[in-house]
């Protein structure tokens, strides 16, 4: 399969329905619309949207259903990414080829941006009206939430993140960095594919199989996002290169080194790939998403 056309077909369905469903640049209050769509449009790889539709794809799901999960999931994403940015937490001036939010409207503004886009990802999974075309039991969509919210809160991205604050300039152990990148970038890949999955109605056996494949996807993720930092290229990632050094950040490559930081991305990638070997071609847009975290070079 075309895994770049999939990648960009999937890109386009998703930014149309966060166009449909976010407020217009200009309606009141227009700063905080402008702040959230400077954030969120014209940029962004949408991986953790498409994963959901991919697994929710991939299990027999059909239709738009899965759009305001996957949206929400992106809302969630970059709501993070907003105030990762923010000059307590990173810093960072840059981001998706553009300044930073804080950068353009101000702190205040970023932080509430960022306020607004996690609120608001819980309304879009909550507008019951868009779930018509899932015909679901209500409590299947109060379960998905309720991942969602753990994915993203304190035992999950949120936890990650104060670790990946409280370590910078220290010199962390193995198991503290594993906790960091499980937590602040991989439980919300996780919680994507089992969104998608669990919308679908997949079975118990199949959910296993692709909780496995989103832990290891998304570990090898965040090793891959250490080692652009340090090799990647700023113009094609759209966000600076050198930072988590001059930060003291715990990263693979810093722990392990550039060469086994690539190593353990590969192997993980293999074991995500291997752990869809129980499904046939409907799979394959999983195992090439697999590859391309590792592959790619944005
Ligand atoms: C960047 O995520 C931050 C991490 C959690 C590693 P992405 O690499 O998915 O960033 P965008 O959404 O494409 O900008
Ligand atoms: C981002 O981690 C994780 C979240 C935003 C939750 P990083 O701080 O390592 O990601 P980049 O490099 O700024 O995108
Ligand atoms: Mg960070
Ligand atoms: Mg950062």
């Amino acid at each position: 399969m075309d895994i770049k056309r999939y990648l960009r077909e999937k890109k386009e369905a998703v930014d149309a329905a966060l166009e449909r469903y976010l407020p217009r640049e200009r309606e009141f209050p227009a700063t905080l619309h402008r702040a959230i769509r400077h954030s969120l449009f014209n940029g962004g790889k949408r991986i953790r949207p498409i994963l959901s539709i991919a697994s929710f794809e991939a299990f027999g799901g059909k239709g738009d259903g899965i759009l305001p999960f996957a949206c929400a999931l992106e809302m969630i994403h970059t709501y993070s990414l907003i105030h990762d940015d923010l000059p307590a937490i990173d810093n960072d001036d840059y981001r998706r080829g553009k300044p930073t939010c804080h950068k353009v409207f101000g702190e205040a503004i970023g932080i509430l941006a960022g306020d607004g886009l996690l609120t608001e990802a819980f309304k879009l999974m909550t507008s019951s009206h868009l779930h018509e075309m899932l015909c679901h039991d209500q409590r299947l969509v109060v379960d998905i939430i309720h991942e969602v919210s753990k994915a993203a809160g304190l035992e999950g991205m949120i936890g990650g993140q104060v670790i990946d604050i409280e370590s910078e300039g220290k010199e962390v152990d193995f198991s503290t960095l594993q906790y960091i990148h499980t937590h602040k970038t991989g439980a919300l890949i996780v919680a994507s594919v089992r969104v998608g999955a669990k919308l679908a109605l997949a079975d118990e056996e199949s959910l296993k199989a692709v909780t496995c494949y989103g832990e290891r996807i998304g570990l090898a993720f965040q090793i891959a996002d250490d080692i652009l930092n340090v090799e990647g290229k700023a113009a094609l990632l759209g966000k600076r290169t050198g930072s988590d050094l001059s930060k003291g950040k715990a990263t693979y490559p810093s722990l392990l080194g550039l060469e086994q930081s690539r190593r353990s991305a590969e192997e993980l990638v293999n074991s995500a790939v291997e752990a869809l070997a129980q499904f046939g071609p409907e799979a394959d847009p999983l195992r090439e998403i697999a590859r391309f975290v590792t592959a790619r070079e944005y």
